[in-house]
């Protein structure tokens, strides 16, 4: 009987000093983790931003957690922002592997671009990523076509839905999905068409899992990843997208003719074509990651900024109408807005601008890495240490902004009037991770909040009862499911 006792005992210490958790010397301070969860269980797991912010109150601006028995390094603020992802951009540039997002989504050991590591193959996909775009119009007259062209369909389901409520919700991903899909493969879908539906059903659920409560206790307790939990959902989805990928892939072969490239698919087969499988990080495995990033990415942040734009827009109306009032002028006489426009139209690129800052799209940014022994801000953060961006912290911190915590376009607006940009506006973060689809995430919200405040004003319904404006918290924050009141405002009616 004491022989057992003792047994389980000494089974008991081995495991936890299997799981044991401290802190290295000079490693950044942080609240006492407990042995197996480290300090998840101290985190709100429906949102940890109170949290977080709570953490670097006491501990700075540069603080450490556990996911489990992982070190994880919080960085806070504009100064450690710059310090580490701009001035050491090498040294913190890294991406973790081994959590669940890496499980979810790599395929054969593809690299995948958004969660790549800091290497070679990354900079070769990265770099032929933003030629591409490039080449088929980000920042160019032919996306603007593309966008505008999307908006009408927008345009059409508001249309039938004036004089009545409407939840914009599956819409606006439903729009942003089409257009990063004629990028891809020149395909418009219907909006009742299976494809988007399942891609749209796949960004929206599993950016809430990876990076809430069951993506942080899938990376923080390891021996509970084979379980039935609510995660395994996120694997099976991710499966069947990668099939679907691989249909479309086989699909577009069929028609292709090399070196007359329709879309992105078509730009990367000629680029395999011409560097070979072997010595490059160029493969079909490849592509088939890279569309999925580009179309997971494309789609749940625009689409939600957009949504955090409405819920705005309709609870500040004299924001609403003061834009009515620029848009209509600069706009006068003119079938479409452009691009160009907004550089006539300096309350609107404000209010546009606040709506990133206070929508905090993407909260955590991507876990970023350090890729070697390094220092921040005095402190010693070994290789291989998890890094959390925390762009919250940025975007609301205070002696950064005049409003930090309220919604007002001032922040963007200088005495005169004149759109101003503060460097610590970052939602698409900064350094060599910056977001890679900036450039079409501008055009796209721009135009889009342009067409529509133009054409429709934007009503909360008188029984909507209070605005929340408090986000759901996940890889993208998303506003809770609201609805909306149309009227056209050619004709003035409801
Ligand atoms: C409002 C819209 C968007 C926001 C707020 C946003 C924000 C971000 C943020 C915060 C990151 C992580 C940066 C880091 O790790 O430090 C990121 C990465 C990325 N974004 Fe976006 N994004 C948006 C739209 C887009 C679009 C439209 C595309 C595709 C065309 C895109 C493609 C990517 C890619 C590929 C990366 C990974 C870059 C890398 O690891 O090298 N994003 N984005």
């Amino acid at each position: 009987m004491f022989a057992s006792v003792v047994l389980l005992l000494a089974a008991f210490l081995f495991f936890l000093l299997l799981f044991q958790t401290h802190r290295t010397k000079d490693f950044p301070p942080g609240p006492q983790p407990i042995p197996i969860f480290g300090n998840v269980l101290q985190l709100n797991l429906e949102s940890p931003i109170a949290d977080l912010e709570r953490l670097a109150k006491r501990y700075g601006n540069v603080y450490s957690i556990f996911l489990g028995s992982r070190p994880a390094v919080v960085i806070n603020g504009l100064q450690a922002f710059k310090e580490a992802l701009v001035n050491k951009a090498a040294d913190f540039s890294g991406r973790p592997q081994d959590l669940m997002v890496n499980h979810a989504v790599q395929v054969k050991g593809t690299d995948q671009v958004i969660l790549a590591d800091y290497n070679p193959g990354w900079r070769q996909q990265r770099r032929f990523g933003i030629m591409t775009l490039r080449n088929f119009g980000m920042g160019k007259q032919s996306m603007e076509q593309i966008i505008l062209g999307e908006i009408h369909r927008i345009i059409q389901q508001f249309e039938q839905s004036v004089g009545n409520t409407i939840n914009p919700h599956r819409l606006f991903h439903n729009a942003a999905s089409n257009i990063i899909c004629q990028v891809l493969f020149a395909r418009q879908f219907d909006y009742e068409d299976e494809f988007i539906k399942f891609f749209v059903d796949l960004f929206q659920e599993t950016s809430k899992i990876i990076n809430g409560r069951w993506g942080m206790i899938y990376d923080s307790i390891p021996f509970v990843r084979n379980l039935p939990l609510p995660f395994q959902k996120a694997f099976k989805m991710f499966k069947i997208s990668h099939e679907r990928r691989l249909e479309l892939l086989a699909e577009n072969k069929k028609t292709r003719v090399p070196g007359k490239p329709r879309h992105f698919i078509d730009c990367y087969l000629d680029e395999l074509d011409k560097v070979g499988d072997d010595a490059s990080s160029f493969s079909e495995d490849q592509l088939c990651a890279f569309i999925l990033d580009l179309h997971f990415a494309g789609t749940d942040t625009t689409a939600n900024t957009l949504l955090t734009a409405f819920l705005y827009l309709m609870n500040y109306p004299q924001i609403q109408e003061r834009c009515q009032q620029e848009i209509d002028k600069v706009l006068d006489g003119k079938d479409e807005a452009c691009f160009e426009d907004r550089n006539q139209m300096p309350y609107v690129q404000a209010v546009l601008h606040e709506i990133q800052r206070i929508a905090n799209t993407v909260p955590l940014a991507v876990f970023h890495c350090t890729t070697k022994d390094t220092e921040l801000m005095g402190y010693s953060i070994p290789r291989g240490t998890i890094i959390i961006p925390n762009l919250t912290s940025v975007l609301y911190e205070e002696g950064q902004w005049k409003s930090p915590h309220e919604f007002n376009p001032e922040n963007f607006l200088n005495d005169q009037g004149e759109f101003v940009k503060p460097e610590a506006f970052m939602p698409f973060s900064t350094g060599p991770r910056v977001c890679l689809g900036e450039g079409l995430a501008r055009m796209e919200l721009f135009l889009i909040l342009v067409t529509l405040l133009r054409r429709f004003k934007f009503i909360w319904p008188e029984d909507a009862g209070e605005p929340d404006f408090m986000p759901i918290f996940g890889t993208t924050q998303s506003p809770k499911p609201y609805c909306m009141k149309v009227q056209d405002r050619r004709q003035g009616v409801f």
